[in-house]
């Protein structure tokens, strides 16, 4: 057994991403524009990407045992379909890598209940009965910043709801390396870019689309076939005004504004150019155009979940062999963590 010289690290880290989704239902669009698509462009633009189904987060809150074991499994098709290819990225699930929870529990001791107690996550998902919601629920934030500092990621794409937590990452970060006296940890950057870090809801311009929505008009699932793309579109709330010149003119529209970002995020231009090229258009023509446009993008996407969900055992085995490659990375940074922390590690 060495003394800590582990203590000694680089001042820089390589560039690596981190990023999450919880298998906590049917992935949406907004998971699709805001996560998964960006998850295979960082992959092809040639950065070390590292993707992870948490299912420890979770089940933060109730989850049905048969229904997580699908759920994982569907988010792993998910992210193949939408390009994410397990033999350039490292694509597993959470729980098969102890490192995250390990590392999570240090941080619980970093943390503190000032900091977690300003987390508008966990108030929203609480509710009003906190006193009932799980301590994992509170903790959350913790665990996910452990996802990303068990990999010493240095850049995390998501959708903008997880801006806070990214926030609180490189406070918890920061907080060891001054509490120990190191520069172990990176100050993790958060990637919150594109048309659609926020797609809202189709029936509330001001609500996340989300799959937790008890409505299922709300939202577009990646399972939805043709039919069901289109309808949720045709009925989306919206106004009766025309599409304005300019940007300027959707200030005050949220449902209008959604249908714009979401457009501008499927058809890879930005909305300013989305709202320039259909001035003046009233939603009877912009709905149909923005409905061809989603099936067009999506149908194939869901058509692969489907050949893939035919083979879990195949979908299995692609999430171990990504477990595996994730534990190479991540336990030797925990073998540090417990030498910085001062954990005998004794074991042969
Ligand atoms: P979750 O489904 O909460 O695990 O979120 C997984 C990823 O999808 C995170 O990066 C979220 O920020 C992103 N995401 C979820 N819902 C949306 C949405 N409505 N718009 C944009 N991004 C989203
Ligand atoms: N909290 C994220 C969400 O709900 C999921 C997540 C967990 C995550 N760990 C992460 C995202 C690490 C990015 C990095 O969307």
């Amino acid at each position: 057994m060495s003394e800590p010289s582990a203590v000694q690290t680089p001042q820089a880290f390589p560039p690596r991403i981190f990023s999450g989704i919880q298998p906590s239902g049917g992935l949406t669009l907004g998971n699709y524009l805001g996560a998964l698509k960006r998850f295979a462009q960082k992959q092809d633009e040639g950065i070390e990407t590292i993707y992870c189904l948490v299912d420890m987060h979770a089940i933060t809150v109730w989850q049905d045992p048969a229904k997580l074991r699908q759920q994982t499994r569907e988010g792993a098709a998910a992210f193949i379909a939408s390009g994410v290819d397990p033999a350039r990225s490292v694509l597993f699930n959470q729980s098969q890598v102890s490192a995250h929870a390990e590392l999570a529990w240090i941080f619980n001791c970093v943390a503190r209940l000032g900091w977690m107690n300003r987390m508008t996550q966990f108030k929203d998902k609480a509710g009003k009965n906190a006193e009932a919601a799980s301590l994992g629920l509170y903790a959350y934030p913790a665990l996910m910043a452990a996802d990303i500092m068990a990999y010493h990621a240095t850049h995390v794409p998501v959708g903008e709801d997880q801006k806070q937590h990214l926030e609180l990452t490189r406070d918890i970060a920061a907080k060891f390396n001054h509490d120990y006296g190191v520069e172990f940890f990176p100050i993790v950057e958060p990637l919150i870019e594109g048309a659609a870090t926020r797609v809202m809801s189709l029936r509330d311009g001001t609500r996340k689309m989300s799959k937790s929505d008890p409505s299922d008009q709300s939202r577009i699932n990646l399972t939805d076939d043709a039919d069901a793309i289109a309808a949720k579109i045709r009925k989306a709330k919206t106004d009766a005004e025309p599409l304005p010149e300019t940007l300027d003119g959707l200030k005050d529209r949220a449902e209008a504004r959604n249908l714009v970002n979401i457009y501008a995020a499927l058809a890879g231009m930005t909305a300013a150019e989305v709202v320039a090229e259909n001035a003046g258009a009233l939603f009877g023509t912009f709905k149909p155009k923005l409905a061809d446009l989603a099936v067009s993008v999506m149908a194939p996407i869901t058509t692969q979940m489907n050949r893939l969900m035919q083979d879990p055992a195949e979908i299995d085995r692609i999430l171990g062999a990504g477990a595996d490659r994730a534990e190479a990375i991540a336990r030797p940074i925990l073998d540090r963590v417990y030498d910085i922390t001062g954990m005998i590690r004794s074991r042969r």
